[in-house]
């Protein structure tokens, strides 16, 4: 399935989107990752051909995927120099997290135009070259936050629900030109982003998330795979998120109930002077 296919991963330079390249990389495919910092592409491409077989190459594409037109001519370059792209995964994706009174309207279109949008772009710019190649595959990853709303998160939240509401639309429509759309489900694992989260999260939102044990990128990366080789439109990746989060569509209200008893026990508030536990 993955087998000498061209496949295009953003966020390619770090966490869950560098986890996939190695996976994939084992697997025979020809990477090529996309993020903005061409040093950490260039480090990441390093860190990746390490231990694989010499003549196995990755192309790294510097590009921002929040801006339509560099996501096009990077998907151009990119079919010249790589291939035609077979694959896509959208894994670029920034979080910021805070008290919803505290966060300025910068920070939603901020984090629409890199989750939402960033994702929408990749896809406007890859559906050609998969038309042309009779089909195709897209992943989108999205979050437990795409499932539910969550303390702190609500520009995160949002740009998520609507990666969810685009995935399944798309997924509706590809399906009969024969390309395959898949979306991922992680709770949190451990990767830069959480790293950076941790530092300033608010006491609420830690709480929260101390309720899922956190996994690490390889072990999301993993699971997201198999479940692409399984042929599942939603993955959800780690056993304890699968069962929490089935739970919770089974029983609509259950995750709001554990959420507001765990925050009742901690809550400061955005009033608060913003001294973290
Ligand atoms: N970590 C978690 O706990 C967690 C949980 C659930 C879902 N997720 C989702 O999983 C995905 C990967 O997260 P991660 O934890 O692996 O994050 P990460 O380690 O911070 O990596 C994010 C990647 O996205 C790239 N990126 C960010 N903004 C970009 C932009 N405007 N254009 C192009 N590339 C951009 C970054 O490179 P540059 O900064 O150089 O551009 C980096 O390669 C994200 O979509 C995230 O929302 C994460």
């Amino acid at each position: 399935m993955f087998a000498e296919k061209t496949i295009v991963i953003t966020g390619g330079s770090s966490g869950l989107g560098k986890a996939l390249a190695r996976r994939l990389l084992a697997k025979g495919s020809r990477i090529a990752l996309i993020a903005r910092d061409t040093g950490r592409l260039t480090a990441a491409r390093e860190d990746l051909l390490r231990g694989v077989p010499a003549g196995v190459t990755i192309d790294i594409f510097p590009c921002d995927v929040a801006d339509s037109r560099a996501v096009h001519q990077a998907l151009g370059e990119l079919a010249e120099r790589t291939g035609l792209p077979d694959m896509l995964f959208n894994s670029a994706g920034i979080l910021r997290e805070g008290y919803f009174e505290r966060q300025p309207e910068s920070v939603f279109r901020e984090t629409m135009g890199v989750n939402f949008f960033g994702t929408l772009h990749c896809i406007q710019a890859a559906l050609p070259y998969f038309k042309k190649q009779g089909g195709g595959k897209i992943v989108n990853i999205c979050s437990v936050a795409g499932l539910m709303g969550v303390f702190g998160y609500t520009a995160y939240c949002a740009s998520k629900h609507a990666v969810r509401g685009l995935t399944a639309s798309l997924r509706a429509e590809l399906k009969h030109q024969n390309i395959a759309v898949h979306i991922a489900y992680p709770a949190e694992f451990d990767s830069p982003m959480l790293e950076e989260v941790n530092v300033c999260r608010t006491t609420e939102n830690r709480t929260i998330a101390a309720t899922i044990p956190t996994l690490s990128a390889g072990a999301v990366a993993d699971d997201i795979i198999r479940g692409i080789e399984r042929n599942r439109y939603e993955i959800t990746p780690g056993i304890v998120t699968r069962v929490l989060t089935g739970f919770d569509r089974v029983f609509p209200g259950a995750g709001r109930l554990v959420s507001d008893l765990r925050v009742r026990r901690v809550y400061q508030g955005p009033e608060s002077d913003g001294s973290k536990d």
